[in-house]
């Protein structure tokens, strides 16, 4: 167990019932409201309503920002650090998934500073303050409702970037699960590879050999992501196995599960990222096509934990690591394959002769992400893993 320091400073409110709280809770840091949301699902499935209505009934002056879109881009958030500039914005809300969350995480910080908001994201400047932010989860995914992580794609440049800072917690989150009933089923499916992504990031790549406190977790919330996302795949309202997906997905990434791992890195998301990046695949889908191969790539150097994670998570026996260690891949890309979720480039309509673009384009954010020991060369014998079916 390394020393670690935990503080998440956002407030949840989970459980059925709970939407209509959004307006008092934004309430408590600002009267002038700036509600950002996607598309059209919120419009379509009552959400926006009902948000608006909490909003509006507390006596709240509401400013729209809608047409986030997933793998959320520069140009909008652009806009929207414009839109709360000149109406001076008190309090941000969020309606939506990651792409949400994310783009009114930018600009609470980008609404603060006169320099351009993706210099938060090249690492170039620190975010020093934001705006408050109260968020309503309709997509059981990215944990941002509940961390400080920020991912917007520069569509100029072709780059998805992640950064993080403490003041990027959302003041406020609700999690009502029946907000994601209408989730279809392919993002229920790209949401909890996400959640598992999230999970195996920190499980393969901590460098201390002895957290079992932390393993254990980990593991259980995996088991419980593959379970519950098969129960809503069968039934998309059953309200138990949604509230369950809901709150392992944000367990998955708000600091617990990495507490006392010491130093960890997100190797399957820098890949990942390009692939959004460049083909805009949906966030989860990329990482179902990306995980396996990045595991079967590090199993092959050392197999011990895949092996402890084929046997604890799968019940696999085999006569020793390396063969665990495999069968325990091949299981978890079954699950992802079975869930909907696509596994190789193919699948993507991906070429194999676009893998050197792909990695050249990954390795620049692993330089940003410090992800020493990864060069173009390592990355391309990664996504050859996972080129075809
Ligand atoms: O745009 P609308 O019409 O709202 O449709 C959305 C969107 O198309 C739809 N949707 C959301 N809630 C729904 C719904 N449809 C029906 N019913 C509902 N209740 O789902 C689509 C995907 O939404 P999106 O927000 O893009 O999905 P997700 O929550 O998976 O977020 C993905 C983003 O999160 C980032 C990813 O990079 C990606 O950009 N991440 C953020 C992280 C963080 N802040 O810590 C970490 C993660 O690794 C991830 O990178
Ligand atoms: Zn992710």
């Amino acid at each position: 167990m390394q020393n670690f320091v935990l503080e998440n400073p956002t407030k949840i409110i989970f459980g059925r019932d709970t939407i209509g709280q959004i307006g008092p809770e934004t309430a408590t840091f600002g009267k002038k409201v700036l509600l950002v949301y996607g598309r059209s699902s919120v419009k379509k499935n009552g959400l926006f309503d009902q948000t608006m209505d909490s909003l509006q009934e507390t006596g709240l002056s509401v400013i729209e920002h809608g047409g986030v879109r997933s793998n959320p881009v520069l140009s909008h958030a652009r806009e929207g650090i414009e839109l709360a500039k000149k109406e001076r914005i008190e309090v941000i809300c969020a309606l939506g998934g990651g792409s949400v969350i994310d783009s009114a995480k930018a600009i609470s910080a980008g609404a603060l500073v006169e320099h351009d908001v993706w210099q938060f994201f090249k690492g170039k400047k620190s975010i020093k303050k934001t705006i408050p932010l109260t968020c309503v989860l309709t997509l059981a995914a990215a944990g941002s409702e509940m961390n400080g992580g920020m991912v917007i794609t520069n569509e100029k440049t072709d780059q998805k970037f992640g950064t993080g800072n403490k003041l990027l917690h959302p003041n406020v989150s609700i999690l009502d699960p029946t907000a994601t009933f209408t989730v279809p089923p392919n993002y229920t499916a790209y949401g909890a590879v996400d959640a598992i992504a999230h999970i195996l990031e920190f499980y393969f790549t901590t460098r201390d050999p002895a957290t079992p406190v932390q393993d254990r977790f980990m593991e259980g919330l995996v088991i419980n992501i593959m379970e519950s996302c098969d129960r809503v795949l069968i039934n998309p309202e059953n309200y138990a196995a949604r509230a369950d997906l809901m709150w392992c997905a944000t367990l998955a990434l708000n600091g617990w599960t990495a507490a006392g791992l010491g130093l960890v890195g997100f190797p399957m998301h820098m890949i990942e990222h390009s692939l959004s990046a460049l083909y805009n695949v949906p966030h989860g889908a990329g990482l179902s096509v990306v995980v396996p191969a990045w595991m079967k790539y590090q199993a092959e150097q050392n197999p011990t934990k895949f092996s402890q994670f084929a046997e604890r998570v799968f019940q696999i026996s085999a006569k020793n690591d390396s063969e665990k260690a495999s069968a325990g891949i091949r299981q978890l890309t079954g699950w992802f394959h079975k869930s909907g979720s696509p596994t190789s480039l193919a699948e993507l309509k991906i070429p194999v002769t676009d893998i050197p673009n792909i990695s050249e384009n990954a390795l620049k954010l692993a330089k940003i992400w410090r992800l020493r020991d990864y060069d173009q060369k390592m990355i391309e014998e990664i996504l050859l893993l996972c080129a075809d079916s």
